[in-house]
C-alpha cells in the first residue's frame, strides 16, 4: 500500500490556532463527560449508599475485565435536557468486556431521580438492544428503576419506538440466540418488571431486588393491602415461590460474580471472517488533527490528512484517484482490521458518487468493513447538473450505502448537510456505530443558506401579493434567527443529547474508537448476498 504524506504544516500560525481551539472544545467535553459522570445530588447518594447498593460505575468496574476498555454509548444522551440534571439520560450503556467476551451493558443509574425511565432514556435502551443485535452481543441489564418518570408518561408509553419495544426486542432477541442476564438489583417495577422476566437468566439480590408489576404504593392504592416491596417482589418470593429469578445473590458484588460465572459459560458464536493483519500505528501523531481541522467548516482541508493519522503505518491504497476527486475512497488497516474508507473533499458530483457506487460494491462483495469520514454540504446543484442526472446518481450511491451488507461505520468529522447525509451514511443508513467530532454540524443545509432560502420565498410571495418584498430590517431578523436556530440545533451536543449519534469523540482517539466498534461489529458474520439492487442509468 501507499503511505501518504502529510502536506500539514505543523509549524504554522493558522495550525497552532486551530489546535488552540480544538484543545478549547475538547476541555468542554471533558467537563460535561465528567459533569454527566458525577454530578449527583448528596441526598441521592446517601439514600443509595444506605441501602447497600454500589453506585453505578462501582457495579460496572466489578463486572468487566480489569484493563480492558468500555466503548461508552451516548454518554452525553439529554444533555440539558429535562432539568439538566438526567445526565446520561439515566443509564450508563455500552460495549465492555466480561470474562473475556464482548457485551452489552444497559445499567440504570439510580441516584438520578430513582433511576427512572426518561423519553431518551427508552430511546437510549433501544439503541443499546439495536446495537447487542446487529453485532450478536450478549446483553447484561443491571436493574435499579423506578419505572416510568412519571411526569412524561405520554411520552413513553404508548407509540412504536416507546417502552414497550424495549420488551419485544428482548423476546426477538431470545429467539435469534442473543443471551440475557439481568441482575435484579433494586427496583424493577411495573413495565420494568418484563426486563428481568424476559430474560433469559435473572439474578436477584438480597432485600434490595425486588419485581412487581404494581408496587407497595400501587398495591396500598388498588387493594388496601399494605405490604412491603420485599415481601412484594424480594428474592425469596422470586427465587423459592414464583421462579421469576433464577440465582439469589447476597448483595451487588455477589450477583456481579454470578453474572460473570454465566458469561462464561455462554457458548461461542461464529464471527465474521476477515484478515487482520498486525496493527502498527499511523506514522502521524493523531494529535496533529487538532490543528488540521479549520474553526470554520467553509474553510476545505484535504480528509486525506484525516486519514493518514487514523491508519496502521498511514498508508492508504486510493482508488480511483484521478476520478471523482470530491470523494476520497481507497483501502486500509485500522488496529489491523481491513477497512474501506470513503473521506469528502468537497461536494458531490456524478462522479464522486458513481465512484463512491462503485467502491461500495466492491467492499461489500470482498466483506471489508465501510468507514465513512463525513463532511459534506451535499450534491451539486443547478441547471447543468439536473439535466446531466445528479439525483439518479445520488440514488445509486445511496441505494448501495443502504443495501451494503458489510458493517459501515460512519465519523462525523466536518459538516453533516442535505443529501450528503444520507449517501455519507447517516444515522437512517445504519451505521453499525455513528460519532461525532466535538467541531460538527448536522442539519437539512446550513443556517446562511436556510436564511437564504426563506428570504427568498417571503419575498416573492410578498411581491406576488402586490407588495414591494421584504423590508431590509425584516430581512436581517429573519436571517439571524434562522441562523441562530441552526446554529443550536446543529451542533454535536444537540445532536448527542438527542442520540442522533452514539457519542462525541476526541478526535486523537478516533482509531481506538473505530477499531472497538470494528471488532463488536464483526461478531456477525456477513449475511449471504441476495437479490440484487436495481440501479437507475
Ligand atoms: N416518576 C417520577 N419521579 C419518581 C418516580 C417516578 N416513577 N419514582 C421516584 N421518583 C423520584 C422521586 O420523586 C425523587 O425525586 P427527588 O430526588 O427530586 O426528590 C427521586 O425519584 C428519588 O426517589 P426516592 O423515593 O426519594 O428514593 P428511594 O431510593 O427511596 O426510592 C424508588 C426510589 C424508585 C424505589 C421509589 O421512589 C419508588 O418506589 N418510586 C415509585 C415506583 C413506581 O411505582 N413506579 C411506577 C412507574 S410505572
Amino acid at each position: 500500500m501507499e503511505i501518504l504524506e502529510s502536506r500539514l504544516n505543523v509549524q504554522s500560525a493558522t495550525f497552532k490556532e486551530n489546535a488552540k481551539a480544538m484543545e478549547e472544545k475538547l476541555a468542554l467535553l471533558r467537563e460535561r463527560l465528567k459533569a454527566a459522570r458525577d454530578d449527583r445530588s448528596e441526598k441521592a447518594y446517601a439514600r443509595h449508599t444506605e441501602q447497600g447498593k454500589l453506585p453505578v460505575r462501582k457495579r460496572l468496574e466489578l463486572l468487566l475485565d480489569p484493563n480492558t476498555p468500555f466503548l461508552e454509548i451516548a454518554p452525553l444522551a439529554a444533555w440539558e435536557m429535562y432539568d439538566k440534571r438526567v445526565h446520561g439520560a439515566g443509564i450508563v450503556g455500552g460495549i465492555g468486556i466480561v470474562e473475556g467476551r464482548e457485551v452489552m451493558i444497559n445499567a440504570n443509574d439510580a441516584m438520578i431521580k430513582g433511576g427512572t425511565i426518561y423519553p431518551m432514556g427508552v430511546k437510549k435502551s433501544l439503541r443499546l438492544q439495536q446495537i447487542a443485535m446487529e453485532n450478536r452481543l450478549p446483553c447484561i441489564n443491571l436493574i435499579d428503576s423506578g419505572g416510568a418518570f412519571l411526569p412524561l408518561q405520554s411520552e413513553i408509553f404508548p407509540d412504536v419506538d416507546n417502552g414497550g419495544r424495549v420488551f419485544y426486542n428482548q423476546a426477538w432477541m431470545s429467539k435469534m440466540g442473543i443471551p440475557q442476564i439481568s441482575l435484579v438489583m433494586g427496583l424493577c417495577t411495573a413495565g420494568g418488571a418484563y426486563i428481568p422476566a424476559m430474560s433469559d437468566y435473572v439474578v436477584h439480590v438480597k432485600k434490595t431486588g425486588a419485581v412487581f408489576l404494581g408496587g407497595p404504593p400501587l398495591v396500598k392504592a388498588a387493594t388496601g393491602e399494605e405490604v412491603t416491596a420485599e415481601e412484594l417482589g424480594g428474592a425469596q418470593v422470586h427465587c423459592q415461590q414464583s421462579g421469576v429469578s433464577d440465582f439469589m445473590a447476597e448483595d451487588d458484588a455477589d450477583a456481579i460474580r454470578i453474572a460473570r460465572q454465566l458469561v462464561k459459560r455462554l457458548p461461542k458464536f461464529p464471527k465474521a471472517d476477515v484478515t487482520r493483519v498486525d496493527s502498527q500505528p499511523p506514522l502521524y501523531d493523531p494529535k496533529e488533527l487538532y490543528g488540521l481541522l479549520p474553526q470554520r467548516l467553509s474553510v476545505p482541508f484535504d480528509v486525506r490528512e484525516i486519514i493518514a493519522r487514523i491508519t496502521d503505518g498511514s498508508e492508504f491504497l486510493e482508488f480511483k484517484e484521478q476520478y471523482g476527486p470530491t470523494l476520497v475512497c481507497g483501502w486500509a488497516y485500522i488496529h489491523g482490521y481491513p477497512v474501506g474508507i470513503l473521506g469528502n473533499n468537497g461536494i458531490l458530483f456524478p462522479d464522486s458518487a458513481r465512484k463512491a457506487t462503485q467502491f461500495i460494491q466492491l467492499c461489500d462483495r470482498d466483506g471489508i468493513p465501510l468507514l465513512f469520514l463525513q463532511n459534506i454540504n451535499g450534491f451539486i446543484i443547478g441547471k447543468e447538473y439536473e439535466a446531466s442526472g445528479i439525483t439518479k446518481e445520488g440514488h445509486k450511491m445511496v441505494a448501495a450505502v443502504s443495501t451494503a451488507r458489510v458493517p459501515k461505520l460512519t465519523v462525523v468529522v466536518g459538516g453533516s448537510f442535505g443529501a450528503g447525509n444520507y449517501a455519507m451514511c447517516g444515522r437512517a443508513y445504519s451505521p453499525r456505530f455513528l460519532w461525532m467530532w466535538p467541531n460538527a454540524q448536522i442539519g437539512v443545509m446550513g443556517g446562511e443558506q436556510a436564511a437564504d432560502v426563506m428570504i427568498t420565498v417571503k419575498n416573492d410571495q410578498m411581491k406576488r401579493m402586490g407588495g414591494e418584498g421584504l423590508p431590509e430590517d425584516q430581512i436581517d431578523a429573519i436571517r439571524q434567527a434562522i441562523i441562530e436556530n441552526a446554529e443550536e440545533e446543529g451542533h454535536a451536543y444537540y445532536s448527542t443529547s438527542r442520540l442522533w449519534d452514539d457519542g462525541i469523540l476526541d478526535p486523537a482517539q478516533t482509531r481506538e474508537v473505530i477499531a472497538l466498534g470494528l471488532a463488536a461489529a464483526l461478531n456477525t458474520p456477513f449475511e449471504e448476498r441476495t437479490g440484487s439492487t436495481v440501479y437507475r442509468m
